[in-house]
């Protein structure tokens, strides 16, 4: 079987369910269920015998311990993480325990369960670890995109911690030989996004008429992947990536904010019509992110040459397709905008 971190989360969440019907392989699935970790969303796998779900901890040494020796994973794929760059800014602790002192924490296990194992099994193990292309910095509007020999240049306590995995993860390569993958994806969008990320906050906020809070000028650019094409390239890299190696993930869809926003606005207008005038009207320009990174761009040649891979969503197909999910699943949106999410927007939004 392989065992999941963080596969109740929105990227997790999408592997796990996609996992389980394209393969036979189990899946042991270890989440925190933090406020971003949902139950909802694995709901149709809840009867099924290949989904191990456990409610855990990655900090928590004895019990990852306990699920290796018990399970005898061939790979881990590491999702979970603090993720939201602003949560980020206003209380980096959280963001340094899960992301650096749980990937440590799961690392160490990891290798001690891999020293365990018969030459066979050692070499056929995998650790692949999830990562953000913000781990890079930011670019301006020249600079050539993110490759994968770019220098670090964190600027968030959110891609500082992912940096710091990163690192960790290199590290365990090159020290003990444990055979790990990383990759470094652009901005993801899809189904079963928490509503504080940008295009499921505008789409919740448009429907509910209020505000859609663009930050800044709007011009800063992100390049955005559906999640169901980041899920195939991570199935690609476990499958046959280089040992050691990391491989960029992106969709060449770089959008300004306020693009985005504006798409966003023509797809509810045309499958959700307001009694009257369009959803941009309700666009509101709000107060910068605290050091809001310009730019970021993924040059994904490396996957597409040495795996084959490709995105098979444009912006277009992925965006229509993300607006109506979110529109025929009204009922998810409502269970997740708990009163923790409601805390969230009044911290981030009303003050
Ligand atoms: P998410 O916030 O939606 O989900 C994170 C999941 O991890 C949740 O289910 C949460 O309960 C779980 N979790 C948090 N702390 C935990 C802990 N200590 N122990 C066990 N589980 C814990 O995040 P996401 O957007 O699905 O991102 C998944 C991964 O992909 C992250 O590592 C993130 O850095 C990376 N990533 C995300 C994007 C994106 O656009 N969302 C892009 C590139 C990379
Ligand atoms: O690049 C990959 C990263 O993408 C992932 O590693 C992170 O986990 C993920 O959260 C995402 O980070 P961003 O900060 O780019 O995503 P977010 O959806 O928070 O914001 C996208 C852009 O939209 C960013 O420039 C900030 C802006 N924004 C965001 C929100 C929530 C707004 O203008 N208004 C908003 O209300």
């Amino acid at each position: 079987m392989i065992l999941v971190t963080g596969g109740a989360g929105f990227i997790g969440a999408n592997f796990v369910l996609e996992w389980l019907n394209a393969s036979d392989e189990p899946v042991l699935n270890l989440d925190k269920l933090t406020y971003a970790g949902n139950l909802g969303t694995l709901r149709s796998q809840q009867d099924n015998p290949r989904h191990v779900f456990v409610r855990a901890d990655i900090c928590d040494r004895a019990t990852v311990d306990r699920l290796f020796a018990e399970h005898k994973p061939r790979a881990v794929l590491h999702f979970a993480a603090e993720s939201h760059v602003d949560r980020s800014i206003h209380g980096p602790a959280d963001f340094v325990q899960t992301n650096v002192v749980g990937t440590f924490t799961l690392l160490e296990a990891a290798r001690s369960y891999w020293n365990t194992l018969n030459d066979a099994d050692k070499a056929a193990f995998r650790f692949l670890h999830v990562s953000t292309d913000e781990v890079f910095g930011s670019l301006s509007a020249t600079d050539p995109q993110f490759s994968e020999t770019t220098p670090y240049a964190p600027n968030s306590p959110y891609s500082a911690t992912k940096a710091g995995s990163d690192h960790l993860v290199r590290a365990y390569h090159h020290t003990y030989g444990l055979p790990v993958l990383t990759t470094n994806c652009s901005n993801n969008y899809g189904p079963y996004q928490f509503p504080e990320k940008l295009i499921p906050l505008m789409i919740a906020n448009a429907l509910a008429g209020k505000p859609l809070p663009v930050y800044g000028d709007g011009l800063n650019v992100r390049d955005w992947l559906y999640v169901g094409d980041h899920c195939v390239a991570i199935r690609e890299v476990l499958a046959r990536g280089t040992l050691g190696e990391t491989y960029n993930v992106g969709g060449w869809n770089e959008k300004t904010n306020l693009d985005v926003v504006h798409t966003l606005c023509g797809l509810l207008d045309d499958l959700r019509p307001k009694a009257s005038g369009s959803y941009r009207d309700q666009i509101t320009f709000v107060k910068d992110r605290p050091g809001h990174d310009r730019r970021y761009a993924i040059d994904a040649r490396k996957l597409e040459r040495d795996l084959g891979w490709k995105p098979a969503e444009t912006f277009e197909t992925g965006l229509r397709k993300t607006v109506q999910w979110y529109l025929d699943n009204q009922d998810w949106v409502q269970n997740v905008m708990s009163g923790e999410y409601r805390n969230w927007v009044a911290k981030q939004y009303e003050a």
